[in-house]
């Protein structure tokens, strides 16, 4: 028993030490699996001798019986909220009365953290072990949630280190990291089950669970930003000394808190923290600054329930309830119907917002909006506004559902939906005004022909007025036409013809992607051009050759071979190049020469070695061409176990067949080659 006891005691201190390395240093010392077999251990031992188990127990995070309700629990010391700061010119306000209260002139050290966009959770600890943790409510009264709290990996349920105060409170903010919060979602939406509006909330509704089994299967991580204790002495002076004091005993404080002397130092903190906000893995709303020192802190003591000491630094609010006045179809530029929420205007994200985008019409329906709705909407960084969910209890009697139009809003040509597309789209082509706009806007755009000048307006005039209907009319356009143009003069406008003629120096990638083939991104249109090599290769490429290339499957091979068909595309493409569109050929390796370079290859039924997918970008690999249609121009047929129709056409039509083993002498071939 007592060799038990120690062993159990020694697994919690390694253990409690790896969650320490993990949780608080982001720096584990072991693999997942040391830690797992440490837990199993513990497990076994305690199993073997139930009087050992202890509620401080690494094995006692997830509590047994689910509660009936939360109890009502008494803070130590009333938890505070803060004083909100909107604007510089509030910060410097705030620092400015503080001064004048210190009566002094000099910088003063403050401490910034971000402001985490949680639930305040007080944590009391007796002796270094974990008692009883509540939610902030009224500030003097919370709900006991210890049972969920626990459950949380980043709370320490036994503090390390020393110097603690033998009775305190821990206090800091519950939150959902943004990726957890989405996987939480997704899981969600798969079973059918409510999805939560935004991380807060899904912290908040996991925080606020009856049965701590379920907080357990959630996302949730903890940072601390003070303590409250009974007998301070021995405590650091300073709030950052006490953050790192913190951080010493298991309690992590934010990575980015740090101390700055003097408001304009403060400032250039919040600037920097809210570039970085979008990139955070988790949501915060502003920033605290604190006066660092402990001792001024006292002197300049409460206003009602918000120290005269520390000012939230908010941002801008990055969600906002507004009205759905009207929901419109906007035509793409491959035709794609995408319906826009006209919104009452609403300050959202640093910007006025006025127009959202619904996506497509499932979406739309998802998310049921209609006409007088309120809705939430959703601008974070510089992401395109978003209506996040309707507020169903303020529907209006008589809002309007959304249809779908029956004919293109722009050109009135017919609506065409794929089966099992999420996307209705305009079947007018190049028929349709709209479609014309968005494919010269993409045409001239940074990462396609690269034209200075040519805005979304210049393009709507020169549309309408009928000056320009395909991309190779931008060439023909001269200093005369533009300038007569509403907003251009004679100095713009030859800006514009210069910016044009430059543009004429481009890259093979450049301009297969401001084409604007349907579904080829930069990433596809590099793939075709380096594949390639030159674009007379590429179109004179059979739809089976384009599928040879990296990345590209059936579907967008055939968006590509479809194109290059068209006879009008094939007119633009030319009159581009007669006016002077010219770009290097890629210089493309030689092809490595193996008994499968050139040669067509059809592989079927199942490989032991490699799946069917590894076998042919083997094919792909050593030059030779991977098809899944048998024909008589194949040169071989790899046949795998249980190779079936595919065996015996080739067989019918002479084709040389090959086994597993003989397709791999053959590539191995190649191989040897290499190395000699
Ligand atoms: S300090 C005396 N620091 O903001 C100061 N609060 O409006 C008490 N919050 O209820 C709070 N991040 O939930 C502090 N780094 C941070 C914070 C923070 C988020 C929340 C907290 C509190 C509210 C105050």
């Amino acid at each position: 028993m007592q060799a038990a006891a120690r062993e159990i005691e020694s697994l919690r201190l390694q253990i409690a030490h790896h969650d320490y390395r993990y949780f608080v240093l982001d720096d584990p010392e072991v693999p997942d699996a040391e830690y797992d077999r440490l837990m199993r251990r513990l497990r076994q031992l305690e199993t073997e001798h139930p009087a050992l188990v202890t509620p401080d127990s690494p094995t006692q995070r997830v509590g047994g019986r689910p509660l009936d309700k939360f109890q009502e629990v008494r803070h130590l010391s009333p938890m505070l909220s803060l004083e909100n700061a909107f604007s510089s010119d509030d910060v410097r306000g705030f620092d400015r009365r503080i001064k004048e209260r210190l009566e002094t002139g000099d910088d003063l050290m403050y401490a910034c953290e971000p402001k985490m966009d949680g639930l305040a959770i007080s944590i009391l600890y007796e002796g270094g072990v974990l008692i009883r943790a509540a939610t902030r409510g009224d500030g003097i009264t919370g709900e006991d949630v210890t049972q969920n709290v626990r459950t949380i990996r980043s709370v320490p349920l036994r503090l390390q280190g020393v110097g603690w105060p033998a009775r305190f409170e821990a206090r800091g903010e519950v939150f959902m990291p943004v990726d957890g919060f989405r996987q939480l979602n997704a899981q969600a939406e798969a079973s059918g089950e409510k999805t939560f509006v935004n991380p807060r909330n899904a912290a908040a509704g996991s925080l606020r669970q009856l049965d701590s089994r379920i907080t357990a299967a959630r996302p949730l991580e903890m940072i601390f930003y003070g303590l409250s204790a009974e007998d301070e002495t021995g405590l650091p002076q300073t709030h950052s000394g006490r953050l790192e004091a913190m951080r010493k005993w298991g309690l992590r404080p934010s990575a980015e808190a740090c101390t700055r002397l003097g408001v304009e130092e403060v400032l250039r903190y919040h600037d920097d923290m809210a570039t970085r906000r979008s990139s955070l893995p988790f949501q915060i709303d502003g920033v605290v600054y604190k006066v660092d020192r402990l001792d001024l802190q006292r002197q300049l003591g409460f206003v009602s329930r918000a120290p005269r000491w520390a000012v939230a630094h908010k941002f801008p609010a990055e969600e906002e309830l507004t009205i759905v006045r009207g929901v419109e179809w906007q035509v793409g530029r491959t035709g794609a119907l995408t319906p826009v929420a006209r919104l009452e205007p609403v300050f959202v994200g640093g910007v006025t917002v006025s127009n959202a985008t619904l996506h497509n019409i499932d979406e739309l329906r998802r998310k049921d909006i209609r006409v007088g709705d309120t809705v939430i909407v959703r601008r974070a960084g510089d992401v395109i506004p978003e209506v996040v969910s309707v507020v169903s209890d303020r529907r209006p009697p008589g809002a309007q559902v959304v249809e779908m139009p029956e004919c293109c809003p722009v050109c009135g040509s017919g609506i065409e939906r794929g089966e099992g597309e999420a996307v209705a789209r305009c079947s007018g082509g190049l028929f349709c005004q709209a479609q014309v706009k968005e494919s010269l806007r993409h045409f001239v755009s940074r990462k396609a022909m690269n034209v200075d000048g040519l805005g979304e307006k210049l393009i709507d005039q020169l549309v309408d007025r009928g000056l320009v209907s395909s991309a190779d009319g931008l060439y023909r356009l001269d200093i005369e036409k533009l300038a007569d143009l509403d907003r251009m003069g004679e100095k713009s406008a030859a800006k514009v013809i210069e910016a044009l003629e430059a543009s004429k120096d481009t890259t093979l990638e450049r301009f297969l992607f401001a084409l604007g083939v349907r579904d080829v991104g930069e990433a596809t249109a590099r793939g075709l051009a380096n594949h390639f090599g030159s674009l007379g290769a590429l179109m004179e490429a059979t739809e089976e050759q384009v599928q040879q290339v990296r990345d590209v499957g059936p579907v967008v091979a055939g968006h590509v071979h479809a194109f290059f068909a068209e006879e009008h595309n094939r007119q633009v493409i030319q009159r581009l190049v007669d006016s002077g569109v010219h770009w290097p050929d890629v210089e493309r390796p030689e092809p490595v020469s193996s008994p499968l370079s050139g040669k067509t290859i059809v592989v079927t039924g199942t490989l032991s070695s490699m799946s069917r997918e590894e076998a042919e970008a083997l094919v792909r690999k050593l030059g030779g061409v991977a098809s899944s249609s048998l024909s008589s121009k194949t040169d071989y047929l790899v046949a795998g176990e249980k190779a079936g129709s595919k065996l015996a056409k080739a067989e019918k039509l002479g084709v040389d067949i090959l086994d597993e083993q003989g397709f791999l002498q053959l590539a191995s071939m190649q191989a040897s080659d290499l190395n000699h």
